[in-house]
Order: structure tokens, then C-alpha cells, then sequence
């Protein structure tokens, strides 16, 4: 029943659609996200798990051979483990590139030495990850693709930059229009032909129109729904309902919430985290989301599910609220 629930969800949306799996740390993000990437594989589509989470735990439940390569763990069902080190030095590589080529005046200063400086500022690592998720937004060859998220702060980072980056590109175009007009009109009154096009023009864009395409995709209900996990304890779900906030804000869809890792009434009694478990579970399961919406509830289970067997027979006892 809960799992026709929540496969209903994705009978008509496009492929390949993407699920943005959030939570707080060790809430069961990655055995959520290998969950309903097994239900989606086993109903008959092609899914990919991603992780971006540097805790790798996806690695290991999955027990995957390598990092940042696709492997089929069954059936329908693939999986990567990204390390993001890899695309963090690929990007300090390309901007290294770009930089020479664009502005081949800067070669007095060392570009590298350049790159070097900026691949440890604020926002570096996050436009790396932003990248990936750009390449999973690309790839045609699945039917889903499952991500399992980062902490939350560097999630909010990421999934922001694409608006803010539209905003700035479009004021950095504004201004290099501007200077390519008036270069045209100066050469022109020395009586020199000067080509209006112009390759940073070209490039900013070539960007902007990039970043729209993944905005649109990532606020798309079609292409992209979110899922939000939390176990019943007052941090987890504080984090939780910020994160309901923040996708609402952005125009991601939250279409799942999971109360995962919930305790028998009689054990939570015993354990004293009766009042709080239930507190907790209530204010999470009346959050808000902004259209139809699956709310999940997992019992804790004995015994950690740490592979795909036992992740996948956590399924016979999700429960809809
Ligand atoms: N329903 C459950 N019952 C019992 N244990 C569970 C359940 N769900 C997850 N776990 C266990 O809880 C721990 C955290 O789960 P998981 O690794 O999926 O969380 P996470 O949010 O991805 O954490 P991290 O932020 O560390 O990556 C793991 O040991 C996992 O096996
Ligand atoms: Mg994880």
C-alpha cells in the first residue's frame, strides 16, 4: 500500500526525473535514497543512485567497487559514489584553461598559480558539485536518478547557485556589452572594422544559457521532486522543515517525507523518548509541502540495514500517514 503510494507519485513524470534526497546527517538519506531507487528498478525502470555525500556510506552498502564509476548492483539498478576531489581539480584545470584563453593578458601572472588560490575559496567546492549534478541532470540513459545529498548547508549552497549565477551573468553580460559596443564605436571612428562578436561574450552566455536549463529542470514537478528525511527527534526535524522551507523557496518540489528509524510506543516508553518521539513525528508529518505529497513513516529496524537486501526489506513495513 505505502509503497504503491509512493510509486504512484512517478507514473507520469518525465525521464529522466530526477529525486533529490535531503535530510539531516545519519537520518537514512542513503538508505532512503537506495530504497526507492530499488522499488523504481524493481516496478521496470533504469535507476541510478548517485551519492554526493562524502561520507560514502553508498559505497559501502553497495558494497561498490570504485569511486566516481557507474556499477550495477542489480537488475534495473546502478549506483555511482561520487568523490568530489576529482571534479574539484578537473574544474581548477578548466577555469586554468578558459582563464588563458579568454584573457591571455593574465599570462604575466601565473594562472595557475591563480587557480591554485581560488580552488580554496568559498563557493569552489560548491560549484564542483553543482557540475555533477548538472552531468546527472544530463544523462539520458535512466529512467531515474536517485541523489543522495550532501549536509544540508552545503545542499542549500548548491541547489542556490544556479539562480544566483543567472543574476550575476546577466549583469556581467550587461557590462561587457556594453564594452564591446563602445570598442566597436571607438574603432570605428578611427576608421578601423572591429567585429562585434566577441568570445567572453560567447562563453557568459553560453553559461547563462546552461544554468537556465538546469533551473528550469530543477524546479520542473516533471523533472524533479525532493525528498525530505528525518527520525523523530527535535533536530533532525527542525532540519527537516527548514529544508521544506528552502525547497519551497527555490521552486524544488517536495513530494516525500520520511519519518525513518521510529520506535515501537511501548520501546519508546522504556526508553523515555516517548513524548518527544511523538512530538516530533507530529510536527514532521503535518509539515506543508507545496502539492500532493507521500508522508512515509520506517520503524527501527534491529538490525542496520547495510546491504541491498536488507535496505530493500525495510519496504514491507513502511507505513503512509
Ligand atoms: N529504519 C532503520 N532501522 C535501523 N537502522 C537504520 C534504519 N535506517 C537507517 N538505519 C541505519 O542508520 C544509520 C544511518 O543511516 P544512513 O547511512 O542511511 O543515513 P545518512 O543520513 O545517509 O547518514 P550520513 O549523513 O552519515 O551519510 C546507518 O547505520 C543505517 O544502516
Ligand atoms: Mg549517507
Amino acid at each position: 500500500m505505502a509503497v504503491e503510494a509512493l510509486l504512484s507519485l512517478f507514473s507520469d513524470v518525465e525521464r529522466p526525473h530526477v529525486i533529490l534526497t535531503t535530510g539531516k546527517g545519519g537520518v537514512g538519506k542513503t538508505t532512503f535514497s537506495i530504497l526507492l531507487g530499488a522499488l523504481l528498478a524493481d516496478a521496470g525502470n533504469k535507476v541510478l543512485v548517485a551519492s554526493l555525500d562524502q561520507a560514502m556510506h553508498l559505497e559501502e552498502y553497495l558494497k561498490l567497487r570504485s569511486r566516481n564509476k557507474v556499477e550495477r548492483v542489480d537488475g534495473n539498478l546502478y549506483a555511482v559514489q561520487v568523490d568530489i576531489s576529482d571534479e574539484v581539480k578537473r574544474l581548477g584545470k578548466s577555469y586554468s584553461i578558459l582563464l588563458s584563453q579568454l584573457m591571455p593578458g593574465l599570462k604575466v601572472i601565473n594562472v595557475d598559480s591563480v587557480v591554485d588560490m581560488i580552488k580554496h575559496a568559498p563557493g569552489f567546492e560548491e560549484e564542483a558539485y553543482l557540475r555533477e549534478l548538472s552531468r546527472l541532470y544530463d544523462d539520458k540513459g535512466y529512467d531515474f536518478v536517485v541523489i543522495d545529498t550532501p549536509p544540508t548547508g552545503l545542499t542549500f549552497r548548491i541547489l542556490s547557485l544556479p539562480r544566483l549565477y543567472r543574476f550575476w551573468i546577466d549583469r556581467l553580460i550587461a557590462i561587457r556589452e556594453r564594452i564591446v559596443s563602445l570598442r566597436y564605436v571607438i574603432a570605428r571612428t578611427a576608421g578601423i572594422e572591429r567585429e562585434l562578436d566577441d568570445p567572453v561574450l560567447r562563453k557568459l552566455e553560453e553559461q547563462r544559457e546552461t544554468f537556465e536549463r538546469l533551473l528550469s529542470s530543477m524546479t520542473s514537478p516533471g523533472r524533479t521532486t525532493a525528498a525530505v528525511v528525518a527520525t523523530p527527534e527535535p533536530l533532525p526535524v527542525y532540519e527537516a522543515l527548514k529544508t521544506i522551507e528552502f525547497m519551497s523557496e527555490v521552486g524544488i518540489n517536495v513530494k516525500i517525507v520520511v519519518a525513518n528509524r521510529v520506535l515501537p510506543a511501548s520501546l519508546a516508553e522504556v526508553l523515555g523518548v516517548r513524548r518527544v518521539q511523538e512530538d516530533s513525528l507530529s510536527k514532521l508529518l503535518s509539515a506543508k509541502c507545496p502539492g500532493p505529497c507521500v508522508k512515509l513513516v520506517i520503524p527501527q529496524v534491529d538490525k542496520a540495514p547495510h546491504t541491498l537486501e536488507a535496505v530493500k526489506s525495510l519496504a514491507s513495513s513502511v507505513k503512509t500517514v
